[in-house]
């Protein structure tokens, strides 16, 4: 680990401010979460603890094609919804979004399910590494172009216990 960029009471705190911007803007609309598995787990359970109106949860896994760190753009759905989301509202839960390329596949895919609308909200914005361009509704923090780990996120399937959000020491990824 290189050092600890978002400690867990920030977490705490912003998990509050989004749970009460999300409560109010959805206010009468039937909301469904839907969590990207497995990274946004644990921002997931915070956040929705801080959401005061009716809404249900369902989960996706999507993984992309190729390995490393960076995603190649083509993406593979591994678990779909269960429910019908037609006439509901889906807000998708997402820990970081790097190239943009997952959600944007991910958003396209869902917009053929008739879901009355499609909101994103992601804890993690690595703006600069952006190449396809979408609408993010709600983002937590903006972070640098490093490699992030903690609170949900991985590398190599660890870490993701860690309660604050870190930066991977460069010459553990750059092998
Ligand atoms: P994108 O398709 O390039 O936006 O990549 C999004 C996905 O890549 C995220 O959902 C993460 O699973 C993964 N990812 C991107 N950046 C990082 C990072 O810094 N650490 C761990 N996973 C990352
Ligand atoms: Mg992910």
């Amino acid at each position: 680990m290189k050092e600890i960029l978002i400690s867990r009471e920030e977490l705490a705190e912003k998990c509050r401010e989004l749970g009460a911007k999300i409560s109010e803007d959805f206010k009468d609309k039937e909301l469904v979460l839907v969590g990207i598995l497995k990274g946004s787990v644990v921002f997931m359970t915070d956040l929705m603890k801080e959401i005061t109106i009716p809404c249900s949860i369902e989960f996706m896994e999507v993984s992309s094609y190729g390995t490393g760190a960076t995603s190649s753009g083509v993406v593979k759905i591994n678990k779909d919804l269960d429910m019908d989301i037609t006439g509901k509202h889906i807000l998708i839960i997402e820990d970081i979004i790097d190239t943009g390329l997952t959600l944007s596949y991910l958003v396209d895919y869902l917009k053929t399910r008739k879901a009355e609308g499609i909101d994103i909200v992601c804890l993690l914005d690595k703006k600069e590494r952006r190449t396809k361009d979408i609408p993010v509704t709600y983002v937590g923090y903006e972070v640098p172009d490093e490699f992030i780990i903690g609170y949900g996120i991985d590398y190599a399937e660890k870490y993701r216990n860690l309660p604050y959000v870190a930066s991977l020491k460069d010459e553990v990824y750059r092998k």
